[in-house]
């Protein structure tokens, strides 16, 4: 079967210091793929590089079979993949609504982008109650989550997620690991990227461990939450 996603050997620089390395790894349809290291990494340096938002030095891009690597963003975006940035990255000015319409930008007809809006009120009832409210008035939780509502708006096949977990209580971080599981469920495919190791590794099917810009371990997330050296790097208490 062919990868949803490919990611091969690519190398990637800001300016003369490179920080990728050679970074290959395959995400197929159906799952959930933990791409896991700590602090520097180069884990949100990877996702950009999906996005079109960095080129790489060498290497390449596949999706559904065809290289995306040197096209824009929106192009990339239009062909399903999607990510919900680090940090959130949303307009404290703007309401619940006008973020959701404004992931939908690709899509033209009004029929789709009602069923959408839809889907995600279904998903996080919350954001629909605060429809109106200005997305700087709300809890961290739910700005998560309208930054996962407004990336589901565009129709992904592949979601990928920087750091969902980041700065939210540990109650939050189940709620959100749980919306990446139903997400699963209704056939999108996730690139889950996460610090926070030993969560990503739960609920992901397969893992890649990167360290200082190589991938150094791969495998099936059971595998990886059981070996020596993902125990004692990221797991130890
Ligand atoms: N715009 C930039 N210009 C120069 N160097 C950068 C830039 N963005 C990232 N870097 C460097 O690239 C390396 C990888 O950064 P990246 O943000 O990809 O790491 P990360 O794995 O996402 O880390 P974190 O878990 O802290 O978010 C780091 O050394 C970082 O300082
Ligand atoms: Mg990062």
């Amino acid at each position: 079967m062919e990868p949803l996603l490919e990611v091969k050997d690519l190398d990637v620089a800001y300016g003369k210091i490179q920080v990728l390395w050679g970074v290959s790894f395959k995400v197929y349809k159906g799952e959930v793929v933990a791409l896991v290291g700590s602090n520097g990494a180069g884990k949100t340096t990877t996702l950009k590089t999906i996005m079109g938002l960095i080129k790489p030095v060498k290497g390449a891009v596949l999706f559904e079979g065809r290289r995306i690597d040197g096209l824009p963003t929106h192009s990339i975006v239009k062909m399903g993949v999607t990510l919900v940035p680090e940090g959130r990255q949303l307009f404290p000015e703007l309401s619940v609504y006008d973020h959701l319409i404004a992931g939908a930008y690709l899509l033209k007809d009004k029929d789709v982008i009602r069923e959408r809006l839809e889907f995600v009120y279904d998903l996080f009832p919350v954001l629909k109650e605060r429809r109106s409210q200005k997305a700087g008035t709300l809890s961290g939780g739910e700005q998560q989550m309208l930054a996962i509502g407004r990336a589901l708006m565009s129709m992904p096949k592949l979601m990928m997620f920087d750091e969902p977990s980041l700065g939210l209580a540990p109650k939050l971080v189940d709620a959100i690991l749980d919306t990446i599981a139903r997400l699963r469920y209704e056939g999108i495919t996730i690139l889950l990227v996460e610090q926070n190791v030993r969560a990503a590794l739960e609920i992901s099917d397969r893992g890649y461990v990167i360290e200082n810009g190589r991938i150094i371990l791969e495998g099936k997330s059971s595998e990886l939450l059981e070996s020596e050296r993902v125990k004692k790097a990221y797991l130890a208490i």
